[in-house]
């Protein structure tokens, strides 16, 4: 398949550049409440059809130029034996956090990958709508770090204090949880593109709370080893790294064999393109723009475009995802404006 995102993966995107939104299959639209108001989000992710179809939706009404697979990244968590619950307006609660080595044993990586074969299922059954529409499909997964912090705090936390007490007083736990976490990344991204995907992205989050050394030791060493089983399993299948952080982590990004560096908004893409000319960029809105008026959304993504006109290895997207409470028409906008370039 040869499509605009994926000429842009490997730097030879000759016209506009592709658009696409993290969290573009969400609360944001209308069309997704009316399914989530009948399901539980999880029976959601786990039912093909309904992954395959909030998958298109976005694609349906705004033509972004690469589909996401609906689903989530606390998947791996419990295909490892966690209890996930998603909790209106609390996001993800983990049952019994992780805080110790006994905790980590009971984490079973027997069958992980069977268990997650709904996935396979989903992006199976969406891969013809998409390929009809020349749309690629970008397949993911979390990195073991940000996964880790949920297991290990329990819930979403603003500061990781009780991931950093681990890390930095009894770090062989979370080691020991990286471990496990890596190794089911690993067979869950190479089932993924069994199934058909296009492209990964790996997305972590909550690199941001990291020092440049514990990003290398606790993060990174586990995310390079995830890409580079992926490179050595399938050389084609373009990788996107995602950081929060990525505009302080962007040299030690840069040494890994991701293709794509996803940008969030305190970077400078003109910056990173000079420092970096062999990478493709994604980004880098900042996602709260979304809240401006029509003429100042235009004007920033205008300013982006101007920033990297021509360039044939730019991704356009934003920092980080769209929040539930935004404007579906100023989505709408963003995709046209980039589309029009
Ligand atoms: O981007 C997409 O459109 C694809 C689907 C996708 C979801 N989550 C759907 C989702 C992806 C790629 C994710 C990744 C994800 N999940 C991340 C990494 C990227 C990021 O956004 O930071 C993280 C940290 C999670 C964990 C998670 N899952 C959170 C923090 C939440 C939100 C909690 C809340 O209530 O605000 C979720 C739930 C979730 N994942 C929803 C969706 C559409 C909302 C669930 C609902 O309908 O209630």
């Amino acid at each position: 398949m040869t499509s605009r995102y994926i000429q842009a993966t490997q730097k030879l995107n000759p016209g506009p550049p592709p658009v696409w939104m993290m969290r573009q299959a969400g609360r944001y639209m209308q069309q997704y409440r009316d399914i989530r108001a009948k399901y539980d989000f999880l029976d959601m992710v786990k039912t093909p059809a309904l992954a395959a179809e909030i998958t298109l939706q976005p694609i349906h009404a705004f033509g972004m130029d690469a589909a996401i697979l609906f689903s989530d990244i606390l998947v791996t968590a419990e295909s490892l034996g966690s209890h996930v619950d998603f909790i209106e307006k609390k996001g993800p609660v983990i049952a019994k956090p992780i805080r110790s080595l006994p905790d980590v044993s009971e984490l079973s990586t027997a069958d992980t990958v069977e268990k997650l074969h709904y996935v396979f299922k989903a992006i199976q059954e969406v891969k013809p709508s998409l390929n009809a529409l020349n749309t690629p499909l970008i397949g993911f997964a979390g990195a073991p770090f940000t996964v880790a912090s949920y297991m290990i705090e329990g819930a979403s936390s603003s500061d990781l204090k009780t991931v950093k007490q681990l890390m930095f007083n009894t770090s062989e736990v979370v080691h020991a949880l990286l471990d496990k976490l890596t190794l089911v990344t690993i067979d869950y991204l190479k089932g993924q593109i069994n199934a058909g995907v296009d492209a990964l992205q790996i997305f972590d989050t909550w690199a941001l709370h990291l020092s440049w050394d514990d990003f290398q030791i606790f993060s990174l060493a586990y995310t390079q080893k995830i890409i580079s089983e992926i490179k050595a399993f399938s050389p084609e299948t373009p990788v996107t790294l995602f950081c929060k952080g990525s505009s302080g982590f962007a040299p030690l990004i840069a040494a890994t064999q991701a293709d794509v560096m996803s940008l969030d908004w305190p970077a400078s893409l003109l910056e990173m393109r000079k420092a970096y000319p062999q990478l493709a960029l994604q980004g880098n809105l900042d996602p709260y723009v979304l809240y401006a008026a029509p003429d100042i959304l235009e004007k920033k993504v205008k300013k982006i475009l101007a920033d990297m006109h021509q360039d044939p290895g730019f991704i356009f997207n934003l920092g980080h995802g769209l929040m539930p409470d935004m404007n579906p028409d100023q989505v709408k906008r963003v995709v046209e404006l980039v589309q029009q370039a």
